[in-house]
């Protein structure tokens, strides 16, 4: 079903980069303001007041998390006796939030300088504490309309802030794929934010003086903070509830909350948290998260925050509370990240560059699929049997390797790679196992059906070059099944080749002969490879086609097929050979048939130029 959706974005001024600290006054006389309360811990407050210079008129450093009223209170009063007529914040959410609060209240605009990764910057929400009761209001005049990312003030955020303040961000954009207020412009925007975080934040912990991958986290935080214009679900919610009942510290109980909302959520939004294992190239979202946390050293159970398990009797879901409360590692894949990198890192010494690339990539996505799939040891035995016995049947006439890749759709990814890269030559396609070296060598003109039983069919086909200049002199190897669909080489009864010829372009780069119309076929059904298409309920079918293989000195040689257009299996071929470019009319022709030839009953004729390059 098709599901419409509102986008209304509130969105603020941005300006992103390093050193941008410096543009902090011109920003603040572009909002209007010329008379600046600057919110600041003594961290950063110097440095921003030398950007304002004299724009500063009073400072006020008390901000608390929760937003306190009686806080705003005293900040209001600061505010007010400094006649200032715009607030500056730098700092987290915490400070964010002062600014919003006053901003409410007075109308004064805001510039906001994040040093955190908390988002709320971006966002119109603000959630203050009243004798312990907390409330969340949602208006634009609540919006800061500025805000300058500096990722230089990000620089000292110590390790363990920075891992939960950035999971902090990542729940912003993993909810919001399951939002039900979700749109196409939000999720991609999540994607990429959790795509971002996954990156920078292990590169970040691991060296935090990192300048680019602080700012990648930091944009990327920007981007989940973007988020929040959809509304959240069951993870703010509990991490909302545990927050004020118990008041736990806020970033640390988002990242302990994540990943076991996460594996709740894959039950109730499995599709969204695909997009999120998509995003993160996991095979289990919430696991991964789980990991990432543990990897970098963050917080993962509620009890380590100092709450008593009791303390959470009567919230549901208790499941989900439970798990979070010991910290108990959401089911899937165990992380075998190292195993692989191990097992790349063994090739690091490969001389040729190619052969590593191939060996590595190999070992990378055979990894990523066993792991994906959660692949049992019975499963990978039976592919190894499956491979076994794909060797036995094999000889220099039974191709199942090749009848594999082809049926697998590999010869046809691998020729277009190496034979189709441009528009302006013929497609190729795959030579198929019935080809047959030095094919007899033939006349214009000449039948190369042998005198088998068929719709008589004259091919007129010219070989011009890339300027459509004819190619004079082009070896044209031309071979095809027969009525009922089979080769010369599957007839054993035949004497000599038939349905097979060489001819060799006269002088304005043309053709022409006889033959039959070809006819669908399966390909050989007796070994393994029918056995897969078997148990996948595929049929073993190719589209009826003629091959043709033209080889002219100074030109790539071509080898492709032409398909009879309106045959059978043309949407399905088994080996993936048809290409738009290659279906072809063989209409039923009209008037005397050319080359002196006596038909009865009717015949047809296919007429091709191919374009060699
Ligand atoms: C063929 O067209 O002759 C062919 C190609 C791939 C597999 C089997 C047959
Ligand atoms: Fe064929």
């Amino acid at each position: 079903m098709t599901r419409g959706f509102v986008h209304s974005p509130s969105s603020a001024r941005v300006v992103f980069g390093a050193g941008t600290v410096a543009e902090v006054a011109e920003e603040v006389r572009r909002a209007g303001g010329s008379r600046v309360l600057l919110l600041a811990r003594p961290r950063h407050a110097e440095l921003v007041a030398e950007a304002l210079g004299e724009l500063v008129v009073a400072q006020f450093d008390g901000a608390r998390m929760h937003t306190p009223v009686e806080v705003t209170a005293q900040a209001l009063d600061v505010l007010k006796s400094a006649a200032a007529d715009c607030v500056v914040a730098v700092g987290g959410g915490s400070t964010t939030g002062l600014a919003k609060a006053l901003a409410a209240r007075t109308g004064v605009p805001q510039v906001i300088l994040p040093t955190t990764y908390a988002g709320s910057e971006v966002t119109p929400v603000l959630g203050e504490t009243e004798n312990g009761v907390k409330t969340t209001r949602r208006s634009p005049d609540i919006l800061p309309g500025t805000v300058i990312y500096d990722v230089n003030l990000t620089l000292g955020l110590p390790v363990p802030t920075t891992v939960t303040s950035a999971i902090n961000a990542l729940a912003h954009a993993v909810e919001a794929l399951y939002s039900p207020e979700a749109n196409p412009q939000v999720n991609a925007v999540a994607l990429q934010a959790i795509r971002g975080i996954a990156h920078s934040l292990p590169l970040v912990a691991a060296d935090p003086s990192d300048v680019d991958a602080r700012a990648e986290l930091l944009e990327s935080a920007w981007l989940a903070g973007t988020c929040l214009s959809v509304s959240m679900g069951l993870h703010h919610k509990l991490c909302h509830l545990l927050g004020g009942q118990f008041d736990l510290p806020h970033s640390e109980t988002h990242t302990v909350m994540l990943p076991q909302v996460m594996a709740y959520m894959e039950k109730e939004a499995p599709a969204a948290l695909a997009r999120v294992a998509e995003a993160l190239d996991v095979p289990d979202a919430a696991a991964a998260v789980y990991d990432l946390v543990t990897s970098l050293g963050g917080p993962t159970s509620l009890r380590e925050l100092g709450l008593a398990e009791s303390s959470l009797d009567g919230i549901e879901p208790a499941s989900v509370l439970r798990a979070a409360w010991a910290g108990q590692r959401p089911e899937g894949a165990p992380d075998l990240s190292a195993l692989t990198a191990q097992v790349i890192g063994s090739f690091d010494n490969t001389p040729d560059p190619r052969l590593k690339r191939l060996l590595t990539d190999l070992v990378r996505h055979l990894h990523h699929f066993a792991v994906h799939t959660d692949l049992t040891e019975q499963e990978w035995l039976f592919a190894i049997d499956f491979l076994t016995r794909t060797g036995q049947i094999s000889d220099d006439k039974r191709k199942e390797f090749v009848l594999l890749s082809d049926t697998l759709g590999v010869s046809s990814i691998v020729d277009a790679l190496t034979n189709s890269r441009s528009p302006l030559t013929t497609p190729s396609a795959v030579l198929g196992p019935f080809y047959v070296e030095g094919p007899p060598a033939m006349e214009h003109g000449a039948d190369i059906s042998g005198g088998l039983d068929g719709e008589p069919l004259w091919v007129s086909t010219a070989i011009v070059d890339t300027e459509g200049k004819p190619v004079p002199g082009a070896v044209v190897d031309v071979w095809q099944a027969n009525k009922d669909g089979f080769y010369d080489v599957q007839l054993p009864e035949l004497d000599g080749p038939v349905l097979r010829a060489r001819f060799v372009a006269d002088d304005q780069g043309r053709l022409e002969f006889w033959t039959t119309l070809p006819k669908e076929y399966p390909v050989p059904e007796d070994g393994p490879v029918g056995q897969m298409l078997n148990g996948a309920n595929r049929h073993p079918y190719r589209a009826p086609h003629v091959h043709f293989m033209i080889m002219a000195p100074g030109h790539h040689r071509l080898v492709t097929q032409l398909f009879v257009k309106g045959g059978l299996y043309m949407d399905s071929d088994t080996v993936f050979g048809v290409k738009n470019g290659l279906i072809v009319d063989f209409p039923v022709a009209e008037g005397a048939p050319p080359a002196g030839r006596e038909v009865t009953g009717g015949w047809r004729r296919l007429d091709y130029t191919f374009r060699i390059g």
